[in-house]
């Protein structure tokens, strides 16, 4: 069920789900906004990184460098005035990187309704030592039903990341080694 190296599971203790599951909630101001007066797409982004990256030092125990975003997905658009809910957990974990899943929720502020999802996205993070090399991270434990999901899922996402890079870097070798590009 996992790909992770034997020996990140022998001598560092794992951690459960919600030791390091994280909110992080904020109000949207006009600072916030694009020309179409609703709330930029990168100010969301922001708020989705830092949620990740508290995530990751928690769950790491150190300092954690972003690698990667992907599916970055907005669903609705965030107002002015909105208190927007950033919640964060580590979905999966290999040798030096867990993946962090985000899923962020608004509250309308002139509505009574719950809060609605508005978007997601899943982040890589590496753990990083003093001198910024990646360093080991303890394995994440899944706790409910929810997260073994959440587990599997990314375990896809990583497969197909890996095997992209891997495609992507191939092709370009191989139209340097034939002389399209240099
Ligand atoms: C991320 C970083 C530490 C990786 O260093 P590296 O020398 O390539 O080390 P590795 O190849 O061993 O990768 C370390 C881990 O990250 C993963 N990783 C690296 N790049 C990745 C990417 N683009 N997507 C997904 N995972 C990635 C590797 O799979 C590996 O995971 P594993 O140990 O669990 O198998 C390095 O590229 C870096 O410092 N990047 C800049 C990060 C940064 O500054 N972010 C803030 C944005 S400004």
């Amino acid at each position: 069920m996992t790909d992770q190296a034997p020996e990140a599971e022998l001598d560092i203790p794992g951690k459960p789900t919600s030791a390091s599951r994280t909110t992080l909630s904020h109000i949207m101001t006009h600072g916030d906004t694009n020309l179409l007066g609703t709330v930029h797409g990168g100010v969301i982004m922001k708020l989705v990184d830092d949620a990740a990256g508290a995530v990751a030092g928690r769950h790491s125990g150190g300092p954690a460098v972003t690698a990667s975003m992907d599916e970055m997905a907005f669903l609705e658009p965030v107002r002015v005035g909105d208190l927007v809910h950033v919640k964060a957990q580590v979905n999966w974990t290999g040798r030096t990187s867990m993946e962090v899943g985000v899923r962020v929720l608004a509250e309308r502020w002139n509505e009574s309704t719950p809060a609605t999802q508005v978007g997601s996205a899943y982040l890589v993070f590496a753990a990083v030592d003093a001198d910024g090399k990646p360093r080991r991270v303890p394995p994440v434990i899944p706790e409910t039903e929810r997260d073994r999901r959440r587990y599997q899922e990314a375990q896809i996402r990583r497969t197909h990341r890996l095997a992209r890079r891997r495609d992507i870097r191939e092709l370009r070798e191989r139209r340097v080694a034939e002389g399209f590009e240099d």
